[in-house]
């Protein structure tokens, strides 16, 4: 990943990881600020999702965070506040960055999907914004 991309901080997008392939079995990685562009306080993952349901539905203040689908699949729609963006992740070997600041929903997980979500901050209930509109107040003020 070039220099620059690490400093970004306005918009989510998709990080390849490392992918070792190997006849025994494929093995991919990610280290802090190397390929992700935070440092890691917290690990925490999604599984059994029943089909059709929603996780997401906030933004975050000051989280950054880093989603791989280390099983199955699911769709990442992404709203800064003025254009929304649907990432599908279906691989193991690469994630989609979120920086702070931006609205996001997890949906259409596949049967024993397993979502990976590397953390930027411990968790904190006050660095969540579960209102739409007080996410749009929240980026206006931001600018
Ligand atoms: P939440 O982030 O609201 O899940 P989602 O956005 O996917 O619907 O978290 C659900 C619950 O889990 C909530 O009560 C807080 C708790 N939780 C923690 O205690 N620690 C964590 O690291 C996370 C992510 C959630």
């Amino acid at each position: 990943m070039k220099e620059d991309r690490l400093k970004v901080g306005c918009e989510a997008f998709l990080i390849n990881l490392p992918k070792f392939e190997d006849p025994r079995g494929n093995l991919s990685f990610v280290e802090q600020l190397k390929h992700i562009p935070f440092k890691i306080e917290r690990t925490y993952w999604i599984y059994d999702v029943p089909g059709g349901e929603t996780r997401g539905g906030h933004a975050f203040k000051e989280q950054k965070e880093f989603i791989i689908a280390l099983s199955g699949s699911f769709d990442v729609v992404v709203d800064d506040g003025s254009t929304k963006q649907l990432f599908s992740l279906n691989r193991s070997y690469y994630g989609l960055y979120i920086p702070q600041g931006i609205w996001r929903q997890m949906e259409n997980f596949s049967t024993n999907s397993l979502a990976l979500v590397l953390s930027s901050t411990h968790y904190n209930a006050n660095d969540y914004i579960y209102d739409y509109n007080n996410f749009i107040a929240h980026k206006s003020n931001e600018e």
